[in-house]
C-alpha cells in the first residue's frame, strides 16, 4: 500500500472530481470553446459560471470578482504585475511581505525590487509562525502613503500556521492600503470565513484541493481597474486573456462544493494529527514542532529531530512506500535551509532536520500511524 503524506505540496483528484470526470467524459462532451455564441460553446460557457459561483460563495464575494487562471502562482504573478503598472509613476512605493510567503510572492516581489524601483520591507516572523502585527502596525504608521501592497497568506504551507487576516486587513483597510491574502492552503483544512474582510486581492489553486492541476482563481475586490497580466482576446472579462481551462474550472467548482462537507472531519483529523505528535515527542523528548503553538490547519505536522537528517527520514519512508517531504514543494529539490523556518529563528542545524506530513482531509487509514512505526523502527534507540 502506497500512503501520500504531502497533501499540501499537491492534492491527488477528490473522488468526487474523479468521478465528475469519468461521467464527462463518457457523455464525450460538451467540448467547445466556451466564449463561441453557438450552443455547445455556451454549455461549457455555463459550467464555468456555476464553477464561479461556487467559488464566489464560499469567499462571500460577488461572482463577478473571480476570474479564472491556472493557479496560485499566475494569480500572484498578476497581482504584483498590477502593483507595478499602477504605481509606475509613484516616486516612493513599498511593498510589504514576509519570509513566510511562498517563493512565488518573495520571488515578485524581488523582481519589482530589482527591476521597478519598489522598496520591499520583510515583516517580522515571530517564533510561532505568524506574522508580527505589531511590526505591521509600526510601518504602516511610518510609511502609509507609500505602501503600495501588504501580502499575508491565510495559512503557510510548510508549518500550517494560520495567519491573522482579519487583524491584517483591519490595518490596512482604514489606510486604504491594498492587502492580498494567498489563501491557497487554508480551503478545506480550516474553517475559514472572509465574510465582512476587505481584501484587495486573494489567490488559490485547484490541484491544492482535490481539482484538475492547472486551474486557480484570482479574487479582485475592484475588477474595473485591474491590469491584466495576459491580455489576449479579453476572456474572463478582460482579465484574464486566453482560452479558459474548461474542464478544469469544472473540476475546481466540484472540488469547492466539497469543502463545506470535509468541515465535519477536521477534528477527526486534528486529533490523529496531535496523538501522532505526542507519541512522537514520547519516542524523541527533544523532538521540536514547528508552528504547534499556534492555530494550525488540521492536516499539517512540521517537525525535526535532533541528530537525524530529514532526508533520512524522507527516504526510509519513502522505501516503506510513504511519500513525505522536507519544506515545500519549491523548496525540496534544492539544498538551499527553509526560508520560513528561517525566518521563524530556528538554528540551521533543527532546519536540516525538517519534516513535512501533511495528509487528506477525508482518511480512510490513519497514515499518521504509518509513518510512526516506520520512525520508530528505524530511528528510535
Ligand atoms: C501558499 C502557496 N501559494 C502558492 C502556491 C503556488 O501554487 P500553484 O502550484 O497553483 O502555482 C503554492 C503551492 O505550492 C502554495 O502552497
Amino acid at each position: 500500500m502506497q500512503v501520500y503524506l504531502d497533501y499540501n505540496g499537491s492534492a491527488p483528484l477528490a473522488a468526487e472530481v474523479e468521478q465528475y470526470l469519468i461521467n464527462r467524459l463518457q457523455e464525450k462532451g460538451p467540448y467547445a470553446n466556451p466564449n463561441a455564441n453557438h450552443f455547445l460553446g455556451m454549455k461549457c460557457s455555463l459550467a464555468i459560471e456555476k464553477s464561479r459561483n461556487s467559488i464566489a460563495k464560499a469567499f462571500s464575494v460577488k461572482s463577478e470578482k473571480v476570474f479564472f487562471n491556472s493557479g496560485a502562482t499566475e494569480g500572484i504573478s498578476a497581482v504584483f504585475n498590477h502593483i507595478s503598472h499602477i504605481n509606475s509613476k509613484s516616486e516612493k512605493k513599498i511593498l510589504i511581505y514576509s519570509d513566510l510567503e511562498h517563493s512565488a510572492t518573495i520571488n515578485c516581489a524581488d523582481y519589482l525590487n530589482e527591476h521597478d524601483d519598489f522598496e520591499v520591507v520583510k515583516l517580522k516572523v515571530l517564533k510561532n509562525g505568524q506574522i508580527d502585527l505589531d511590526h505591521l502596525r509600526e510601518l504602516i504608521a511610518k510609511h502609509s502613503s507609500d505602501i503600495k501592497l501588504v501580502s499575508v497568506m491565510a495559512a503557510n504551507n510548510e508549518t500550517g500556521v494560520i495567519q491573522p487576516i482579519k487583524e491584517v486587513s483591519s490595518i490596512c483597510a482604514p489606510k486604504n492600503i491594498p492587502f492580498f491574502c494567498d489563501a491557497t492552503q487554508i480551503l478545506g483544512k480550516s474553517p475559514f470565513s472572509f465574510d465582512n474582510l476587505k481584501i484587495d486581492f486573494l489567490c488559490c489553486s485547484g490541484h491544492k484541493i482535490g481539482a484538475l492541476t492547472g486551474v486557480g482563481a484570482l479574487i479582485v475586490n475592484d475588477p474595473d481597474n485591474f491590469i491584466p497580466l495576459i491580455i489576449g482576446g479579453k476572456q474572463e472579462g478582460g482579465l484574464r486573456g486566453g482560452t479558459q481551462n474548461y474542464i478544469g474550472i469544472e473540476t475546481f467548482g466540484v472540488a469547492f462544493d466539497l469543502i463545506e462537507n470535509k468541515m465535519s472531519y477536521l477534528s477527526h483529523i486534528e486529533s490523529k494529527r496531535d496523538q501522532f505528535e505526542e507519541s512522537l515527542k514520547n519516542l524523541f523528548p527533544e523532538i521540536v514542532f514547528f508552528g504547534k503553538e499556534s492555530p494550525r490547519v488540521c492536516n499539517t505536522s512540521y517537525f525535526s529531530i535532533p541528530g537525524i537528517s530529514n532526508s533520512d527520514i524522507q527516504v526510509a519512508l519513502q522505501m516503506n512506500k510513504i511519500f513525505v517531504t522536507t519544506g515545500s514543494a519549491c523548496s525540496d529539490k534544492k539544498d538551499s535551509l527553509s526560508h520560513v523556518l528561517n525566518s521563524m529563528g530556528f538554528s540551521g542545524d533543527i532546519i536540516k532536520g525538517a519534516v513535512r506530513l501533511s495528509c487528506a482531509m477525508k482518511e480512510t487509514v490513519n497514515c499518521f500511524d504509518y509513518a510512526l512505526e516506520v520512525i520508530k523502527e528505524k530511528f528510535h534507540k
